[in-house]
C-alpha cells in the first residue's frame, strides 16, 4: 500500500489540542515523524511526541525555535481563536488579539518554518469566511486573510504546495469554555440543521489536512468542510 507520509517530517503548530492533535495523531498513524509546536506540552495520546515550546504571537521566539527545527516535509498550522465581538463602539486595541494569533501567527510560521522544497504548508481558516454570522466579523476577516495568505504563498513557495482547510463547526476543546449542557445543545441543533447531519470531529478535518499534505494536485486551494452549512 502507498504510504506517502511514511518517514516524512511533519510539524503541527497547534498540535496539542483539537484539529491539530487529530492531525498529529493521523500523520503519526500514517508513518510520519511528527513534531508538535504549542505552548503546552502535549499529553494523553500525544505524550511522547516531539515538542517545540512555541507561542506563535512571539515573533522572535518563533524565528529562534524554527531556525533550529526541521527542515520539515509538511507543516500544518491549526492555531486560532477569534472571539465574538460587535464592531460598533469597539476599539482595535481591544480586538486585535484574535487576528494576531490566527493571521499573523500563520504568517510567522510561514515566514520561519523550513519546509523541504516540494513539501507542503496547510493553514486552517473557517467557514465564517464564506458564511458570515452576526457578531463574528473579526473571525470572518481573519479567515479570509488566512485564505488569501495560503493562495498567495502557493505562488511564492512553489513548488512547495500551500493550501487552506476551512472547517465549519467542529467538536474540539475550542468550545471547552462553554457549559456542557449548552455545548451539547448547540452541537445537536447544528447537526439537525446541517445537510450532512453531522458536526465535525478533529479527525474529520485532520483527514483533509493529510490530503493537502499528500495530494500533488492541491495547491492554492481552499477546502471547505462545513457539513453543508453554507447551503442552508
Ligand atoms: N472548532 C471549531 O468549531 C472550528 C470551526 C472553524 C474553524 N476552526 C479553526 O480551526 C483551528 C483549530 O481549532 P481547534 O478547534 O482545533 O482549537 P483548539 O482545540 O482550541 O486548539 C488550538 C491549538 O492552538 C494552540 N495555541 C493556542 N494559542 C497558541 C499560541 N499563542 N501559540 C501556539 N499555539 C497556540 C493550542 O495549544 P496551546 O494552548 O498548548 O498553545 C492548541 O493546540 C483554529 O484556527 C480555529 O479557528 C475551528
Amino acid at each position: 500500500m502507498d504510504r506517502p507520509l511514511k518517514d516524512k517530517a511533519v510539524l503541527v503548530a497547534g498540535g496539542s489540542s483539537g484539529i491539530g492533535a487529530a492531525t498529529a495523531l493521523a500523520a503519526a498513524e500514517a508513518g510520519a515523524q511528527v513534531t508538535i509546536a504549542s505552548r503546552r506540552v502535549p499529553d494523553g495520546a500525544l505524550a511522547g511526541f516531539a515538542h517545540i515550546p512555541l507561542d506563535v504571537t512571539d515573533e522572535d521566539g518563533v524565528a529562534a525555535a524554527l531556525a533550529q527545527a526541521g527542515p520539515f516535509d509538511h507543516v500544518a498550522f491549526t492555531v486560532g481563536h477569534v472571539a465574538r465581538q460587535a464592531v460598533r463602539g469597539s476599539r482595535v486595541a481591544q480586538v486585535r488579539d484574535g487576528f494576531d494569533l490566527k493571521f499573523w501567527g500563520a504568517y510567522r510560521i510561514a515566514a520561519h518554518a523550513r519546509i523541504v522544497e516540494g513539501g507542503s504548508l496547510t493553514l486552517v481558516s473557517g467557514a465564517y469566511a464564506v458564511r458570515p454570522a452576526k457578531g463574528h466579523v473579526l473571525a470572518a476577516c481573519a479567515n479570509i486573510a488566512v485564505e488569501g495568505l495560503a493562495k498567495s504563498l502557493a505562488l511564492e513557495f512553489a513548488p512547495t504546495r500551500v493550501n487552506c482547510v476551512s472547517p465549519g463547526l467542529v467538536d474540539t476543546p475550542l468550545w471547552s469554555g462553554m457549559d456542557d449542557a449548552r455545548k451539547r445543545a448547540m452541537f445537536e441543533q447544528a447537526a439537525n440543521a446541517l445537510p450532512a447531519g453531522h458536526v465535525g470531529t478533529g479527525a474529520d478535518i485532520a483527514a483533509i489536512i493529510l490530503l493537502c499534505m499528500t495530494n500533488p494536485m492541491l495547491t492554492g486551494s481552499v477546502l471547505l468542510a462545513d457539513g453543508g452549512h453554507v447551503l442552508v
